[in-house]
């Protein structure tokens, strides 16, 4: 048996409403589901818990690689009972990700570049990109299309480059300790 801890099943009940008991004893689909969302979150806590602190480069750059890394495991899942929770489990967190991009780290950088900023406009129309790709994704999560599931990888290959090489370090560069700290305290 594995060691779950509290956490991850408090999740699982708060989310998908399946608890261990129900799980083991349940249908197939629900231990599927729990497996794989316990495979997630194992990777997920290893991500996280490494480098936190270090940089705004390295906390969003580690989020990035755990993103890719459920994207990737939904398009190897088989079934839809596989696909489903890894599929929302990547949008919840693309759009966490996102929203602490908009919200906190732009308006940082922006308070450098002035209001007229090419490369954050640029990354603003793809983030709208990625939202409507993952929304196309979800409406057709049953049958699946692995087009649309291609060109989302292709964008968000071209969008996490841009912001590693770009955006992230340069922010690192102009903020202070205390600034930096406040923000990674708010990305949670
Ligand atoms: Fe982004
Ligand atoms: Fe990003």
């Amino acid at each position: 048996m594995e060691d779950y801890d509290r956490e991850f099943l408090d999740y699982m009940r708060t989310k998908y409403k399946i608890t261990l008991g129900g799980a083991t004893n349940g249908q197939e689909s629900q231990i599927i589901t729990f497996a794989v969302a316990w495979d997630v979150w194992k990777q997920a806590k290893k991500v996280y818990s490494r480098d936190r602190e270090a940089s705004i480069s390295k906390f969003m750059s580690n989020d990035h690689s755990r993103l890719d890394y459920i994207f990737q495991e939904f398009r190897k899942s088989g079934t839809v009972e596989e696909a489903k929770p890894l599929f929302l489990e990547f949008e919840s967190g693309m759009n966490r990700h996102i929203g602490w991009e908009e919200d906190i780290l732009f308006p940082l950088a922006r308070q450098k570049l002035g209001e007229d900023s090419a490369m954050i406009d640029e990354l603003l129309t793809q983030h709208a990109r990625i939202k409507e790709d993952m929304k196309r994704i979800s409406a057709v999560l049953g049958a699946r299309s692995p087009n649309m599931e291609e060109d989302l990888e292709q964008l968000l290959m071209g969008h996490d480059r841009m912001e590693e090489e770009g955006i992230y370090p340069w922010i690192d560069e102009y903020i202070s300790d205390d600034v930096r700290k406040e923000a990674l305290s708010k990305m949670r």
